[in-house]
């Protein structure tokens, strides 16, 4: 069963139509690049995914299960739309790491403000928390950052920062890590360094989606590529064979000026 599908998603800002008809689907374990030049809707359809926009017409299903349906009426419940919300991790090119906490104290800050929702939490705080810490040194330590756990932000570079961003977002266990031009903020030198990290999950396979403008990256990493343009899905495929022959004459044309 595909751990997400996406069906028939429209989104309109303004009387603008900024997604079109939006369906595909991802296996457990995959990556995909999701790429379309700037304004083509790669945001916005992350950002549906992640229930911070609400779609006019579609389907969101993870794992057969139906977490948005625009026909059904929405809820209301801040916790439902949390629970929601969980199924995705979401890195965005700014890292928005709170400057006032460490690295470490960053990536458990979310799971900790989660484990206060168990009906246990009180009698087992003790143990839950050394449990997240446990949990966070390790994702710190995936993220070649085992020497800077105590440092904040300011200490650290954006290469670091990034890396912090995916562990805070893997702390919470996605079951869908998605990348809104996660190196886009970065010189080559720490691109380099991000990216490395993002290959390894795939490596391990973590089931991603990455919205990037590096084309070598996109096509070597991921098992599909998706080219979006004007809202729409214009190609999709494997992306070496999309990469060496491209169908569509928009894809060729962005292809052409992005060159890898
Ligand atoms: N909150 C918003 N209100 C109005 N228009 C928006 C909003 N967010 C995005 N748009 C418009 O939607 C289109 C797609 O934007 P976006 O999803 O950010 O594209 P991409 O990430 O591919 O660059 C653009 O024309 C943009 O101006
Ligand atoms: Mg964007």
């Amino acid at each position: 069963m595909a751990i997400l599908e996406v069906r028939h998603l429209q989104k309109t800002f303004d009387h603008t139509q900024v997604l079109r008809d939006i369906s595909f689907s991802m296996e457990k374990g995959s990556t995909l690049s999701l790429i379309g030049s700037s304004g083509s809707g790669k945001t916005t359809l992350l950002r549906c995914l992640n229930f911070l926009e609400t779609p006019d017409e579609g389907q969101i299903l993870v794992s057969g299960e139906v977490l948005f349906d625009a026909s059904v009426p929405a809820t209301r419940k801040e916790q439902e739309i949390r629970k929601k919300r969980l199924h995705f991790g979401l890195v965005f090119q700014s890292f928005n790491l709170f400057p006032q906490y460490t690295a470490l104290e960053n990536v458990m800050l979310a799971r900790e403000l989660l484990a206060r929702e168990q009906p246990d939490y009180k009698q087992r705080k003790k143990q839950i928390r050394e449990q997240i810490e446990a949990e966070g040194v390790q994702l710190l330590e995936q993220m070649g950052l085992r020497d800077r756990m105590g440092n904040y932000p300011h200490q650290l570079s954006g290469g670091q920062c990034q890396r912090v961003a995916i562990a805070r977002a893997l702390a919470l266990k996605p079951d869908i890590l998605c990348f809104d031009e996660p190196t886009s903020a970065l010189d080559p030198e720490l691109t380099g360094e991000v990216l490395k990290v993002i290959r390894e999950l795939a490596e391990r396979d973590t089931t991603m989606i990455i919205v990037t403008h590096e084309m070598a990256f996109a096509r070597d990493v991921a098992d599909t590529v998706i080219f979006m343009d004007d809202g729409r899905i214009c190609e999709q495929g494997d992306p070496k064979e999309v990469f060496a022959n491209p169908k569509e004459e928009r894809t060729r044309q962005f292809l052409a000026s992005h060159r890898t």
